[in-house]
């Protein structure tokens, strides 16, 4: 298609919007926001180790989750914080970074949707140059948060994934792209560096409902669940095992970059639960990591879940909570959440596994 036909992601949405005619406009205004904030980050991503000279601030404070923040993850924390909260749409705002909900300032006006965001996925590979990504979730705000323009309280974050009315990620790799759902499939822009304007390339992205790629860190295996070693360990086995198939394996350390690469040619991504640490179940965050992708995920006919449930039906108790994470290519993740059913006792391993384990402890 020649580059001047392709729909940018204003006309996407405007068109989207044609099909509601009572819509006021205002997601469609909240996610070019978060798309200009991704613009931001991107152009900031960019920069590499050249970013430092700049003076900016450097990063080095431990956020929510006890972790090191890079430089890049508060300054996309910024650029989301601050290309959001000035427009009127947004009673308040979740961070990875922050502690505690973010209330929009007095100066702003409040409105009624709540966004939720990862502002920078896979912080870790920045040092060696691999794709990172923002994720973010848009839900709508209690009736009473929106009617009485109170501050956000974590309580009002706290809505299963079936309830985002808007879900997507930026990627911030050889191209930038933009990958959106609202409910109505999944669709896919790439950004025109000449322009500055994403361009709709990916009008319908589907994911096929077979896969022969698994994404998982083996470093991890010891402390793996049964129903889990069980599922890798058939996938080595190979066309001699129970599969009868090859399987391939990826494991980028981005989250937001293997949901990518599974949207594209399908696949399967696992952080499940796991017993590294009893107190965290798992090592990704449900409010903006697990449930957004999640919801692409599931409009483009993959699936997502915990292993025991639909990640989307997950009730939150909490802002920060972390969750065993499984999703991808439908019959795969099926097959992993039917060996969750059959047996997840670690006192009673499946047979199968016990005499085919390559990770046994
Ligand atoms: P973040 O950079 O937002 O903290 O998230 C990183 C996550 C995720 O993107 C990735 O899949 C995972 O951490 C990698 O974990 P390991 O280092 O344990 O492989
Ligand atoms: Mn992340
Ligand atoms: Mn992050």
């Amino acid at each position: 298609m020649p580059l001047s036909k392709r729909p940018t992601l204003t006309q996407y949405l405007i068109e989207q919007r044609r099909r509601f005619p009572s819509a006021s406009g205002e997601l469609n205004a909240l996610i070019l926001d978060v798309s200009i904030a991704c613009k931001a980050i991107a152009r900031q991503v960019a920069y590499g180790k050249l970013g430092e000279d700049a003076g900016m601030r450097r990063g080095g404070e431990v956020n929510v989750q006890g972790e090191v923040q890079k430089r890049l993850d508060v300054v996309s924390n910024e650029i989301f914080v601050s290309l959001a909260e000035w427009s009127g749409h947004l009673a308040g705002m979740v961070s990875e970074e922050m502690i505690d909900p973010y209330q929009i300032p007095g100066e702003y006006p409040r409105g009624k949707y709540l966004l939720v965001f990862d502002p920078l996925d896979g912080s870790s590979n920045l040092d060696v140059d691999v794709t990172v990504g923002s994720i973010f979730s848009i839900l709508r705000a209690p009736d009473d948060v929106v009617s009485s323009g109170r501050d956000v309280t974590e309580a009002d974050f706290l809505q299963p994934g079936a309830r985002q009315v808007a879900a997507g990620y930026a990627l911030y790799g050889p191209a930038t792209m933009l990958v959106l759902t609202v409910g109505n499939g999944v669709v896919g822009f790439t950004l025109d560096p000449s322009l500055g304007e994403y361009k709709l390339t990916h009008p319908d992205l589907r994911v096929a409902e077979d896969a022969q790629e698994f994404a998982i860190n083996t470093s991890n295996a010891r402390f793996w669940e049964p129903p889990v070693k069980r599922y890798v360990d058939e996938c080595l086995a190979g066309r001699t095992g129970p599969r009868g198939k090859d399987f391939n394996m990826r494991w980028i350390a981005s989250m937001v970059a293997e949901a990518h690469r599974i949207l594209m040619r399908g696949g399967v991504f696992m952080y499940p639960r796991d017993t590294r640490n009893p107190g965290n179940p798992g090592r990704l965050r449900l409010l903006y990591e697990a449930n957004p992708i999640g919801f692409v995920m599931e409009q483009a006919g993959a699936r997502a879940s915990t292993g025991r449930q639909a990640m989307l039906d997950v009730m939150p108790e909490a802002l920060h909570q972390r969750i065993g994470l499984i999703f991808g290519s439908k019959n795969e993740v099926e097959r992993i959440e039917r060996y969750h059913r059959e047996g997840t006792s670690r006192d009673a391993p499946i047979p199968l596994f016990v005499e085919r384990g390559l990770f046994r402890d």
